[in-house]
């Protein structure tokens, strides 16, 4: 005899991330609000049910990359029959809104990073062919009050979103005009979640912002009340019990106050690794980008982390090419980065994005000048990073196990400093934190023989 339950038919779902980590935490959101509709990820568009493309507006061509894939989705959609829902997320949807739907009539939704929580009334409604095609808006307070709280866990490492949007205004940037203003998510909705993820076995878990150290917000009553920054988060959180480790990602150097430097120095499962992105080593050009900081403020920052936790791992990002930018101010970059010694760092040609500021700029800079500054400037960052993972060799570090390697009997996990470190031990050490002592490195990762597992108090 079978059981009629209501559960949902089984459905689906294809989400293609594109971009940066809020657009992967962003994914996963979507995941938890359209479980509860039948609805399991696949790794695969073919025969999908539902086809969402969460994309990234930063870089150039972003968009066409996007018409492209939906041209291929297109041929699914219609091998299928027409029985497929496609669904645009993310910035350039938020961007490009009607503009998609009309050049691409085999799209059913396109919807901004603040309606995810709509998404299954959306799917729902698209599905019943109402017709409901469009959907994107800027209502940030509503999105974090709207979405689940108990997230599902998935392994031992986890994002939890505590801030969005960006009010800098660099002046290359298009975040601000996609992503809408800075908003904090309030102490309480993120105890909630970290509580919920912690519950489910997750060991690292991620703090997610676009300026995640502006976050801000009143501490619960019982703790006084006071408004918080970032650092009082960190230590809330590591306080609340559960996380062996604490990072948070991306910073701006505008928000880097002196007690989160303090919390490095003073909560162990806050991890010696911070991306502070600088884009350029120049104070003219770090004017003419709006950044708000020079230089010798940014060089600093880095002498504080440093002297908190003298182990800190040290990333950042940089643009080469922006409009105006000499061959001196490039020597700057150059020398700035010698003088910090990276452990990683993502480094990019200035492209002119429409509608920033930047675009409208003399002096644009000829494509071979960029290309020429870019191999320079990435070479040095390759050596730097090299010589930080090979001083790690012969140490003995905690990984935390986050997956099986390619060959039977292989596990990979992530050191403190973010380096993906290769080992042979049992599977049963999944999830854990263990003591490998590194034997190698290279460019991308550490390999080393496992030791032991390691107590965490
Ligand atoms: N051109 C090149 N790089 C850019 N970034 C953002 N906008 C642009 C642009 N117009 C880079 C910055 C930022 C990273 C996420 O992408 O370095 O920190
Ligand atoms: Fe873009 Fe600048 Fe905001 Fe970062 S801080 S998201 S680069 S505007």
């Amino acid at each position: 005899m079978t059981t009629q339950t209501s559960r949902p038919e089984p459905k689906r779902l294809f989400i293609k991330t594109y971009g940066c980590q809020m657009n992967v935490y962003d994914s996963e959101r979507m995941r938890d609000v359209l479980r509860p509709l039948g609805y399991q990820p696949v790794d695969t568009a073919d025969n999908a049910d539902l086809v969402v493309l969460n994309t990234c507006h930063i870089r150039e061509k972003a968009t066409e990359k996007v018409y492209s894939e939906l041209g291929q989705i297109k041929k699914l959609k219609e091998a299928a029959g027409g029985k497929m829902t496609i669904a645009v997320a993310g910035c350039v949807a938020q961007a490009e809104g009607a503009e998609i739907m009309r050049r691409q009539p085999a799209v059913d939704l396109v919807l901004g990073p603040q309606a995810y929580h709509k998404l299954p009334e959306m799917v729902a409604r698209a599905s019943r062919a109402v017709g409901e095609r469009l959907e994107t808006e800027f209502e940030t307070l509503e999105k974090f009050d709207a979405l689940p709280k108990a997230r599902e866990a998935d392994g031992p490492t986890a994002f939890l979103s505590v801030q969005e949007g960006c009010d800098k205004f660099c002046t290359f940037c298009v975040v601000p005009y996609t992503r809408g203003a800075e908003l904090s998510r309030p102490v309480d909705d993120i105890t909630l979640e970290a509580r919920s993820l912690a519950a489910q076995g997750v060991r690292e878990v991620t703090l997610l912002g676009q300026n995640v150290n502006a976050w801000h917000g009143a501490a619960p009553k019982l703790e006084g009340g006071e408004e918080w920054g970032l650092g009082k988060l960190a230590r809330h959180l590591a306080r609340i019990g559960g996380f062996d480790r604490i990072r948070y990602t991306t910073s701006h150097p505008r928000d880097m106050d002196d007690d989160l430097i303090a919390a490095h120095a003073e909560v162990p499962q806050l991890m010696p690794f911070l991306h502070l992105p600088v884009q350029s080593g120049s104070d003219r050009i770090l004017k003419a980008m709006n950044r708000g900081h020079t230089a010798e403020h940014y060089l600093d920052i880095m002498r504080k982390m440093r002297d908190a936790r003298p182990d800190m791992a040290l990333a950042s990002d940089f643009i080469v090419g922006f409009p105006g930018e000499s061959d001196q101010d490039f020597e700057d970059t150059m020398s700035l980065v010698r003088e910090v010694g990276y452990a990683i760092a993502y480094s990019f040609k200035y492209s002119a994005r429409p509608g920033t500021p930047a675009a409208d700029m003399f002096g644009h800079v000829p494509e071979e000048v960029k290309d020429e500054r870019l191999q320079r400037l990435q070479a040095l960052l390759r050596d730097q990073q090299a010589s930080f993972n090979a001083s790690k060799i012969g140490e003995t570090i905690p990984v935390l196990v986050t997956g099986k390697g390619r060959n039977p009997g292989q596990l990979h996990g992530r050191s403190p400093w973010m380096q993906a470190v290769h080992f042979d031990a049992p599977e049963s050490l999944m999830g854990q934190i263990v003591d490998v002592k590194v034997a190698g490195a290279t460019l991308n990762s550490l390999a080393g023989e496992y030791v032991a597992a390691v107590e965490v108090a």
